[in-house]
């Protein structure tokens, strides 16, 4: 095993139970294509800065090269002794091209090198999770147009309120996922910035050229300070913030289908590919994929409170806590990935049951409201006239019915205003039309909706109106 680079000073050899505890390498060695990337860029931009020689540089760039397809075809050695994957790279360049290998950490420490590789790989990341979610809401226009003239009953409180279209319901979703996309982006902008060059924590006195490695690497800016550019982990809470609101969103979504797949609602089948039996009762098709959601949601809030609990009271600016970062931010990025691509699946295939929703949507007495209103329109005050309609559905309760079977002559005890064209304002379908109200629940404002969320998907994404 070569010495390790930073050896010189120290008359002992590593205790090889510290270099097991103080290894990052089977966490880190995921970054390999982003640190081969920056070191890549750091070396063109020594070469062309006259830090190296074009000699040397090109020696070290064929050398990363073949390190990298080393690693890619599975045939890398990895060693705790070696630490963490930049000096895994670095020693088996060292093997490969001989001493010049030792140039390539010139103007350059592991503390901006590390903070490159997250951002590179955070960049990477975030784009993808932002096109998982342009799917995912796709996925929920396609499923509201689908089912534009389907009732179901909205709630709060988890009791039936008012009826809804369930296309303006599934619209929701479009809007809590647009914003979490729109989350990642925004997150993307403090991300596309280049540390590499703030060294150690107080600059190089080397003359190199930031602003070319940054060009190299395709980020926007450089780093304004170099104490704060090792120091930060910002971005990548911003993106745990992002990832735990996703998931709560996937949360309540999985929440929904699983209330709504059960006997008692059976509001949505799950397709038999996405739900799984048990081993002891013939009869039950489980829930898993929105239960294992579900579940997997406190693990990405867990990832958050991990690298807060981190990153809390760490004096500037590096410290070896941080190394600490990569395990919540991956699973994280893995555990939500993975939720979202799964509900690209499944959603499509889920088949509503139109006649169980409608019928609980036309009972409960969900057109209470439409009551009071119907007598608010008669000048009655709100108020009175929600006193009426309340009593009417106590009356109702207790014979059994619901407000639209009352007979005239019964609905006209709780106000003489009452007259024959209630039954037009109790109807289910008229009460959802009515709601025309910026927002509001009748089939041409969702309709509406849907044609400005096939708009913004089109110019996002150069959307054809086919599913990807
Ligand atoms: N493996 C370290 C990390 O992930 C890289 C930086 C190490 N720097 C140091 N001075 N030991 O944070």
């Amino acid at each position: 095993m070569p010495d390790k680079p930073w050896s010189g000073r120290f008359s002992e050899k590593t205790d090889v139970g510290v270099e097991a505890f103080t290894s990052s390498i089977q966490v880190d060695k995921r970054l390999y294509r982003y640190d081969i990337e920056g070191s890549v860029a750091h070396c063109t931009m020594l070469a062309e800065t006259g830090i190296i020689s074009q000699e040397e540089a090109s020696q070290l760039i064929e050398g990363l090269g073949k390190i990298q397809r080393e690693i890619e075809r599975g045939k890398f050695q990895y060693h705790d002794s070696l630490e963490d994957i930049h000096m895994h790279i670095e020693s088996r360049l060292i093997q490969e091209v001989g001493k010049v290998a030792m140039k390539l950490h010139t103007a350059r420490s592991r503390n901006d090198q590390i903070a490159l590789d997250v951002r590179m790989y955070l960049r990477h990341e975030s784009r993808k999770i932002i096109g998982l979610l342009t799917d995912l809401r796709r996925v929920f226009v396609e499923a509201a147009e689908a089912h534009i003239d389907f009732l179901i009953p909205g709630y709060t409180h988890l009791q039936r309120a008012q009826p809804v279209l369930l296309a303006h319901h599934l619209m929701a979703y479009y809007e809590m996922f647009t914003r979490d996309e729109e989350r990642f982006a925004d997150g993307l902008e403090r991300i596309d910035v280049l540390p590499l060059g703030s060294a150690a924590l107080a600059g190089t006195p080397y003359p190199i050229d930031r602003r070319r490695t940054a060009e190299l690497l395709g980020f926007s800016r450089v780093s304004a300070n170099s104490i704060d550019s090792v120091a930060d982990r910002d971005f990548v809470l911003e993106f745990l913030a992002g990832a735990s609101i996703c998931m709560m969103h996937l949360s309540r979504l999985s929440e929904e289908l699983i209330v709504w797949s059960t006997a008692e609602f059976g509001f949505v089948d799950l397709p038999d590919a996405f739900a799984t039996g048990s081993s002891i009762m013939p009869q039950k098709k489980n829930p898993d994929v929105s239960e294992l959601v579900r579940g997997k949601t406190g693990r990405v809030y867990g990832d958050l409170v991990a690298m807060l609990t981190l990153m809390k009271s760490l004096p500037l600016a590096y410290n070896r806590d941080m190394q600490e970062d990569k395990a919540p931010l991956f699973d994280a990025v893995d555990t939500l990935a993975d939720c979202l691509k799964i509900y690209r699946q499944m959603l499509p295939r889920l088949s509503f049951n139109r006649e169980a929703a409608e019928r609980a949507a036309s009972t409960g007495y969900l057109n209470a409201t439409e009551l009071a209103d119907y007598l608010a329109a008669k000048g009655i005050p709100f108020r009175e006239a929600h006193g009426c309609a309340g009593r009417a559905v106590g009356y109702a309760i207790g014979k059994g019915k619901e407000l639209h079977d009352l007979t005239l002559e019964e609905l006209r005890q709780f106000s003489g205003q009452i007259a024959a064209d209630v039954f037009a304002f109790l109807d289910v379908r008229n009460s959802v039309e009515r709601r025309k109200s910026e927002g509001g629940t009748a089939a041409d404002t969702v309709r509406g909706a849907i044609g400005e969320a096939r708009k913004r998907l089109e110019m996002e994404s150069g959307y054809s109106g086919k599913s990807a």
